[in-house]
């Protein structure tokens, strides 16, 4: 086979390097997207009478044709055509001869790609925002139904003081929206159309970049050519966005592993979203929740990949920029099958409510309560604390804990105490006494579910 490119040459290729250099395997995936550029390229053409109109609108209707052959899985892409960009190219020219052979007039493949690998990464940042949405509707409304389920909040996984789930939950809330806005960030900069900047200096053709930018939806137009093929920043950013996205999931999902273990069991996984074990009956494993934590250094895999490939490639384009497809194509697939997969697996799992109360009581999670009912009494917060921890050795020695102390007990330590330092550290009053911006109080967390359902009612 004759190669597009093979005018200058008197031997073919290696059949190993065909193989070797080829990309087909992985960005025929960008047909569309291909196939939609060149039918902007050639309106363009002849729209400024680059080429005669008749030939540009018969390359438009004969791209038509070949995207529905494709989607009809009618048509087979050959290694030996390296690209989704050539093999296009050799198809079309094989439907219409000459005509065909005008389509890359003042292209070259270097915009091209630049051009495909956008397109593609809107099209799938839009779909992971949706995505995205859809898990904090689920988290949002999970909330709101646990704003008067207490837990312990930890530090250092150790108990620290009480919380609610709902509270917990929102931490998470926020963490999404930021990576929400992070793809929309990253959108906003990917939205710059490339094309026209030919191999690296533009071309001698009139092109009006502005009529190709608005028919497919571009916002802007690289400014440089040089630039213009060569970035791949916006690869890096959606990777490392949705590294930051993973994390978080990640995070999430260590302590679902960790709450559904027999030692927390403050949830229970739906049978849809957990597996046995092949020799314990007894098992029920968080396989999804493991698995999406596991995945999750793939996809930082491919962030170091890409900034890797980057770092020392002089301007312009340089073919080692072929290897941004395959980590880029991966890390948006992985985030697309584990986003939905969190989402039912949290919203099919069951809470409970008593355990996650009941552990709230162990581990003096209202120490700092009790401290703080001292310091309201006049005592100095230093020597509250200090007189609650002594308190809480005594508990600890005497198999105890603060709720439970005699009143003699604790004026014993402190002849400060009085009774009604039982209701200020009862943990539903720890909780509800944290009535200020960004506290896990009902009221706090009520405000903060309202204010969550209006922002994603916006997006
Ligand atoms: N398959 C190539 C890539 O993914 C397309 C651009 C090739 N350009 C070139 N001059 N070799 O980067």
């Amino acid at each position: 086979m004759q190669k597009l490119w093979g005018g200058r040459f008197t031997k073919s290729t290696d059949s190993f390097t065909d193989h070797f250099h080829s990309s087909i395997g992985f960005d025929s995936r960008m047909y569309r997207e291909d196939i939609t550029g060149s039918m902007a390229h050639a309106a363009m053409l002849g729209k400024q009478g680059i080429i005669p109109q008749a030939d540009a609108d018969l390359i438009v209707k004969t791209l038509g044709e070949i995207l529905e052959d494709i989607e009809a899985g009618k048509v087979t892409f050959d290694e030996k055509a390296e690209d989704i960009h050539m093999n296009m190219e050799t198809i079309l020219i094989s439907r219409i001869g000459d005509v065909g052979k005008k389509l890359h007039t003042g292209r070259s493949r270097n915009d091209q790609v630049a051009l495909d690998t956008r397109m593609y990464t809107k099209k799938e940042i839009t779909e992971i925002k949706a995505l995205v949405k859809e898990l904090m509707e689920e988290l949002n409304a999970l909330a709101e139904q646990h704003t008067q389920t207490i837990m312990p909040g930890y530090t250092h996984l150790q108990r620290a003081q009480p919380v609610t789930l709902a509270h917990h939950l929102l931490a998470y809330m926020e963490m999404f929206k930021r990576d929400y806005d992070r793809l929309c960030d990253t959108y906003r900069r990917t939205n710059v159309l490339p094309l026209g900047s030919g191999a690296l200096a533009t071309t001698t053709y009139p092109l009006d970049r502005y009529f190709v930018a608005e028919q497919l939806g571009f916002d802007a137009i690289s400014a440089n050519s040089m630039d213009g093929v060569s970035d791949r920043d916006f690869c890096v950013e959606i990777i490392s966005d949705l590294s930051m996205l993973m994390m978080h999931l990640s995070r999430f999902c260590e302590e679902i592993i960790l709450w559904s273990s027999h030692e927390f069991r403050f949830i229970e996984l739906d049978d849809a979203y957990s597996t046995g074990s092949s020799i314990m009956p007894q098992k029920k494993n968080p396989d999804m929740a493991e698995l999406i934590r596991g995945k999750t250094g793939r996809v930082y895999g491919h962030l170091m990949g890409m900034l890797t490939t980057m770092k020392g490639l002089p301007l312009a384009y340089n073919k080692d920029m072929q290897e941004d497809k395959e980590g880029l194509f991966d890390a948006i697939d992985t985030v697309k099958m584990c986003l939905p997969v969190f989402t039912k697996m949290i919203a099919t799992m069951t809470v409970r409510k008593e355990n996650m109360l009941q552990a709230t009581k162990g581990g003096f999670t209202n120490a700092t309560d009790a401290a703080d009912w001292l310091v309201k009494q006049g005592v100095p917060f230093r020597d509250a604390h200090s007189i609650i921890g002594h308190l809480v050795l005594y508990c600890i020695e005497h198999n105890t804990n603060l709720d439970d102390l005699s009143l003699e007990e604790y004026q014993a330590i402190s002849p400060v105490f009085n009774e009604s330092v039982y209701d200020a550290i009862s943990v539903k009053q720890c909780v509800e006494a944290r009535n200020v911006i960004g506290g896990p109080s009902e009221a706090m967390t009520t405000k903060a579910i309202e204010e969550n359902k209006a922002y994603l009612a916006n997006l």
